[in-house]
């Protein structure tokens, strides 16, 4: 079932009768269920469902950290599934800003050196590193905590430097599950700030919540339900 009307703009990914299936044991479970969904240029998608729901399955397949069991996947109009775990990750690397729920900074690297991160797999000097990654943190309000530990930082801030992590390689389409979750209001509303300003700037951005308030907030908003898109 598809979730969403195309629009006028490009489409960044699709998927086509894509499902997922767990072997939990017991038996086979269907985290995801013959889903079609296209992520179109400048999208602003809040991804919303109960837990269990499928959201983060989903999410993870749209990032290229897993693959469907079933189905086609395109990105930038090229098939995903034919690609070797070196392409994927490839692809991932320059295209796709991953934000996750847990901000998963390394302990041990400053702000400054969790954000540029990327950019060392992406082979970019690191005089240049440090340059995009000072940008990036000033970019999310930030410039100031760029020598502090992710230990030094709060869960706000911590966010923000992964948010910066996930935007340094200009990526066509940034996923963002449960950016908010952990925060206080006053931190969830400087992050959805951001997003905010990003979009205006153009960006693609897929974020599932659990936060109805927050939800409204993104442009348009998909449900989904034991593996479905709800109508
Ligand atoms: N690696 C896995 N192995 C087996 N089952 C899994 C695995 N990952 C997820 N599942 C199952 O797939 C279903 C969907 O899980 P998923 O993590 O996508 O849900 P979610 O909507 O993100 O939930 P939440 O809101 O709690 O994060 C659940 O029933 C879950 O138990
Ligand atoms: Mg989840």
């Amino acid at each position: 079932m598809s979730a969403n009307a195309p629009a006028g703009s490009a489409a960044v990914i699709e998927l086509r009768g894509v499902s997922k299936h767990y072997d939990n044991g017991a038996g086979m479970l269907q985290a995801l269920k013959a889903i079609d969904f296209t992520v179109h240029a400048n999208d602003y998608v809040a991804l919303v469902g109960a837990s269990g729901s499928g959201k983060s399955t989903l999410m993870n397949i749209l990032g290229c950290l897993d693959r469907p069991s079933e189905g086609r996947m395109h990105f930038n109009g090229t098939p995903t599934q034919d690609m070797g775990d070196t392409e994927l990750s490839r692809l991932r690397n320059r295209h796709i800003g991953f934000v996750f729920q847990s901000y998963s900074l390394l302990p041990k690297l400053s702000a400054l050196e969790n954000v540029a991160q990327p950019l060392v797999f992406a082979g970019v000097g690191q005089g240049k590193r440090r340059d995009m990654a000072a940008r990036m943190l000033e970019k999310v309000g930030l410039a100031d905590r760029a020598r502090h530990y992710p230990s030094q930082l709060s869960g706000g801030q911590q966010q923000r430097v992964a948010i910066a992590r996930a935007l340094v390689n200009t990526p066509s389409v940034v996923l963002a599950d449960e950016p908010t979750g952990n925060l206080d209001s006053a931190s969830s509303r400087v992050i959805m700030e951001l997003f905010a300003s990003l979009h205006g700037e153009g960006q693609t951005i897929v974020m599932v919540t659990h936060d109805a308030s927050v939800a409204a907030q993104c442009r348009s908003q998909v449900e989904i339900r034991d593996g479905e898109f709800v109508r």
